[in-house]
């Protein structure tokens, strides 16, 4: 059980390196104008997406791996409903942050420096609740 815990944590960690650096290289790519430094950008963010879903399909399986080890405890928990809620939302923000990767590949991204700057705080806040939520347990 702790071995699960240990290796999810590890898994989380891979994760959020890509939810918090994608979108800041999106921040940078939007001025870019030179055709060499656009296809830069692309392999980059490629790779960085790439790394950042084996983070998200570990946490997930060792996330699951740890509450089937004792789901008789955890199903009546109120807090890990309310975390795989915000869960489910980051994995949601996991496959739009593709959707724009895509857009940026195809030279039809429309969206801001700001708008990506402002959606780069998303997963710092349901990072800090759902930290919240596993360790204070409030419910
Ligand atoms: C993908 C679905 C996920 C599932 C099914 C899941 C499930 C679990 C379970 C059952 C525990 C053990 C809790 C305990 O014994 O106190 C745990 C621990 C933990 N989870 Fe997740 N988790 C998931 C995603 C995440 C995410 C996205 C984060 C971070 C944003 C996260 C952060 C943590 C942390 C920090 C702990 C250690 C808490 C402690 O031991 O005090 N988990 N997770």
């Amino acid at each position: 059980m702790l071995w699960l815990k240990a290796l999810h944590i590890f898994f989380v960690v891979a994760w959020f390196v890509g939810l918090f650096y994608l979108p800041r290289l999106f921040v940078y790519h939007v001025d870019v104008v030179e055709q060499s430094a656009h296809q830069r950008f692309c392999v980059m963010e490629r790779r960085l997406y790439t790394m950042t879903t084996i983070g998200m399909i570990g946490t997930w399986i060792f996330g699951l791996a740890t509450l089937m080890a004792a789901p008789e405890i955890y199903m009546k928990s109120g807090w890990l409903h309310a975390k795989l809620l915000l869960v489910v939302l980051l994995s949601g923000y996991h496959g739009w942050l593709k959707t724009r990767l895509r857009a940026f590949a195809e030279q039809r991204n429309s969206k801001s420096e700001r708008f990506y700057r402002v959606m780069n705080e998303v997963p710092t806040v349901l990072l800090l609740a759902i930290i919240i939520l596993v360790v204070v347990k409030p419910f």
